[in-house]
């Protein structure tokens, strides 16, 4: 797959594959996971939203964090990704752990309950952003915090900008088009600073800041697992749309990788805004 067209949240299909291969994506985000974690200042007895839980990894390290009393609740609009939080939670005991199939955006969630609401790339896909974020900022005490990891632009993302420029190089007309749909779309619907702080802030969030953080992400052991995981969501259309020259495209994309090999695989640069806000109540 291309990562910057990972899980369109609205078609189950993408969705369900994103959750297949979230042994990789934690891997390859846990370098902002753990700022992620801290700036929500999760305490023991606290309750946190997790917004767009997906497999529900964030979620179960907020459990940990808020244990004992509290309760971590990750929400999801996709069935596959709630059974699968609630499974790893059953497995791994995570009894402060509970899963919730909704749509955050328009969600009734209890008024003034939540201590913290937390994002991994989960908030990026709300039809009207501005009216989510209050309805999230409801849910939460006066006083409760915000912490959500947005995507940077595509440019600043090597990991899903890499992909696209190969494919410039073998189609240009193909790859002019990807490169359109992908920087507005995927992971980079808020990457405009601006925008993003407009669209929190519209929902009443105080003393909001943008962190920006970048890291070299893991994205595979190494150039072929990198090659397997960029295809996984799209190679079937690549194929398509290239026909012959889709052979050319991956080994160019092969030799594209290789000055990114790094001792524990292939690592490209990344980067995001890690978004805080406080409910002033
Ligand atoms: C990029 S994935 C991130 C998953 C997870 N946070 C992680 O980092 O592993 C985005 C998730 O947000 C979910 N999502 C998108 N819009 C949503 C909404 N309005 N309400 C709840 N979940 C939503 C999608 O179903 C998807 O699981």
């Amino acid at each position: 797959m291309t990562p910057q067209t990972q899980p369109a949240p609205t078609s189950p299909t993408r969705v369900s594959s994103f959750v297949d291969r979230q042994v990789a994506y934690d891997r390859m985000f846990e370098p902002f996971t753990g700022p992620l974690l801290d700036a929500a200042q999760l305490s023991p007895g606290q309750r946190v939203l997790d917004i767009g839980c997906g497999a529900g990894t964030t979620t179960l390290l907020a459990a940990d964090r808020v244990t004992p009393r509290g309760l971590a609740i990750g929400v999801d609009v996709d069935a596959d990704a709630i059974r699968r939080g609630r499974d790893r939670a059953r497995g791994a005991r995570r009894h402060h752990a509970s899963f919730m199939l909704a749509d955050a955006e328009v969600h009734r969630f209890q008024r003034s309950a939540a201590g913290a609401v937390i994002s991994r790339f989960g908030t990026l896909h709300f039809a009207d952003p501005e009216a989510a974020f209050e309805n999230l900022r409801r849910a939460t005490k006066p006083g409760g915090r915000l912490a959500m990891l947005c995507a940077q632009a595509l440019d600043d993302n090597l990991w899903a900008r890499l992909p696209l420029r190969v494919l410039q190089q073998i189609a240009p007309d193909a790859g002019a088009m990807a490169l359109s749909r992908a920087a507005q779309g995927g992971p980079f619907t808020l990457a405009k600073p601006d925008r993003l702080r407009h669209v929190v802030e519209a929902g009443d969030w105080g003393h909001v800041k943008l962190a920006p953080l970048s890291a070299r992400l893991w994205v595979g052991e190494d150039v072929e697992a990198t090659l397997a995981f960029f295809d996984a969501s799209d190679g079937p259309r690549l194929r398509l749309a290239l026909g012959d020259a889709y052979r050319a495209f991956r080994e160019a994309l092969a030799e594209a990788l290789s000055p990114y090999v790094a001792e524990d695989g292939v690592r490209l640069p990344g980067a995001v805004w890690l978004a805080t806000g406080v409910n002033r109540g």
